[in-house]
């Protein structure tokens, strides 16, 4: 059971819960209360503003302090969370700042927040509801001793907008549910488990669910996914998700990649590099994520989402180097290194999206490691033909509180991947090779249709917890498509 976040206009002072939450500021010397640190200060006799200045807190973003109250209010304890700087602070540090007072809490069961209250935006509420319930999230059900987070209720104090935790809710409730995906072993999900997955929670969510199975991909020419996929005893899949509300005000398509696993096939990875390639269908899980939320939010725009599933193995049948793809709706590729497997299935996703006469297209992807080098683990590439849809999704990952970077799309480094026998080859070079995926990705891409492209592999999944983010499977994206169409349906 997720915990329930709600309204309520309780005082901060007399509230009683395990831990009452309270914001501070960074300042030029040194770091500044809150008026509800302060009531709080005032009724610990000032043992509160004490406490933090023998630990030397400073108010950084997210910094978080524990101090028990020893039976001097009614709250056990008083957590106090750095803002940054008070001019600086928005929807996004609120959330950061309360996922990582969530990280800190999982042993309790009941929260108070006063964090939304420090600034003016009516949308932060939403962000604490989301900070909390993201920073609170643990994959636990492969232990044999769980220790599940026990938080059951989070009240936001000072009777904020119902209607606006519920939006920030629906938002970490996708996060979640994608992060789930992406932290289940491969074993267990798979091209049909996804599939499962996606219908279960299409019928929830209420969506409607189409999928192709390996003799449909066949029949309907999905060579890319198909190829990718022969090597595995577990055939491929392609995933379209349906949201289709009565007042559409246009359509979108997602597009999302979906490797179950990443072995490299025959241009096979190091043990080390394998050993996190679980979770290659991280950008799947994000538009899986965010389809699921769009009824929640009313979104009034009519929405595609597209999964191409497939599992990247060594066999008898896989593909091997030098063999060549046709692709779904036309245009040939030669598979030079059978780990850039990600543009393949991409490939046949796009076109068929595409076709679907999408308005725009975003696809999100772990595709290189070239955009680790370039960005490191906490930060999104974006690449686009188009500049206005650019800005767009930069602006929607703003708002969400996602970090997206936009890269470019160099025409004169199209060549580095041209093929001597097929229309475009899959990989070139080492050096750009985030662009030069990009690059693939954009061949199959319809002429006239505005298409971005979401370079995940960094953020995915995340080595050590941070902010609103614990380690493993991080739904990235998930909140940005979110934004992205909301956005556009208003
Ligand atoms: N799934 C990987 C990319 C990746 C790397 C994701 C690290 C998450 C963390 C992708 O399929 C891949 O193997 N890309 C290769 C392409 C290369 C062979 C051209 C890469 O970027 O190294
Ligand atoms: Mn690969
Ligand atoms: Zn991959």
């Amino acid at each position: 059971m997720p915990p329930q976040v709600l309204a309520s206009d309780e005082a901060v002072e007399t509230v009683s819960a395990d831990a009452v939450v309270v914001g501070a500021f960074k300042s030029d010397d040194g770091m500044e209360l809150s008026r509800y640190a302060k009531t709080l200060d005032d009724a610990l006799d000032g043992q509160l503003s004490e406490h933090l200045t023998h630990i030397g807190f400073k108010a950084k973003v997210a910094e978080v302090a524990l101090v028990p109250t020893l039976g001097r209010l009614p709250a056990r304890t008083v957590v106090v969370v750095g803002l940054g700087n008070e001019k600086e602070a928005g929807r996004t540090e609120i959330m950061r700042a309360a996922g990582s007072a969530a990280r800190r809490l999982t042993d309790r069961a009941t929260i108070a927040s006063t964090l939304h209250q420090n600034i003016a935006d009516d949308s932060a509420v939403g962000g604490a509801a989301e900070g909390f319930l993201l920073g609170s999230y643990k994959f636990t059900i492969y232990k044999s001793d769980p220790h599940p987070s026990k938080i059951e209720r989070i009240a936001m104090l000072g009777g904020p907008d119902s209607d606006v935790i519920e939006r920030g809710v629906a938002a970490a409730e996708a996060t979640v549910l994608a992060r789930d995906l992406t932290n289940e072993p491969a074993a267990t999900l798979y091209p049909e488990t996804l599939a499962e997955r996606a219908k279960e929670i299409a019928d929830v969510a209420g969506l409607s669910i189409e999928v192709l199975d390996e003799k449909q991909l066949a029949e309907r020419g999905f060579g890319g996914v198909l190829t990718v996929g022969k090597g595995s005893d577990n055939p491929p899949r392609l995933i379209i998700l349906r949201y289709k509300p009565a007042n559409a005000k246009g359509k979108l398509g997602l597009v999302g990649k979906g490797i179950t696993f990443d072995s490299g096939g025959y241009s096979i990875k190091p043990g080390g590099s394998m050993e996190t390639m679980k979770t290659d269908m991280g950008g799947a899980a994000a538009v899986i994520g965010a389809m699921s939320a769009l009824g929640r939010l009313k979104a009034s725009i009519e929405v595609i989402g597209v999964v191409a599933a497939a599992e990247n193995m060594v066999s008898g049948r896989a593909v091997k180097p030098g063999d060549v793809i046709n692709h779904y709706g036309g245009g040939t590729s030669e598979v030079l290194n059978t780990d850039a497997e990600g543009r393949l299935v991409l490939a046949d996703a796009l076109a068929y999206a595409c076709e679907q006469g999408v308005d725009a297209v975003v696809n999100v992807a772990t595709l290189t490691g070239g955009i680790v080098v370039a960005l490191g683990p906490k930060a999104t590439g974006l690449f686009s033909n188009d500049d206005d849809l650019s800005a767009e999704v930069a602006e929607a990952a703003e708002r969400a509180g996602e970090r997206v970077w936009p890269m470019p799309l160099y025409d004169d480094y199209r060549s580095d991947i041209d093929s001597e026998v097929a229309d475009i080859k899959n990989t070139g070079s080492r050096w750009g090779s985030a662009i030069k995926a990009a690059l693939f990705l954009r061949n199959f891409v319809a002429d006239g249709v505005p298409w971005a492209h979401l370079d995940i592999a960094g953020p995915a999944r995340i080595e050590s917890g941070y902010d609103e983010v614990p380690k493993g499977g991080s739904g990235v994206a998930t909140r940005t498509l979110i934004a992205w169409i909301e956005g556009r349906a208003n």
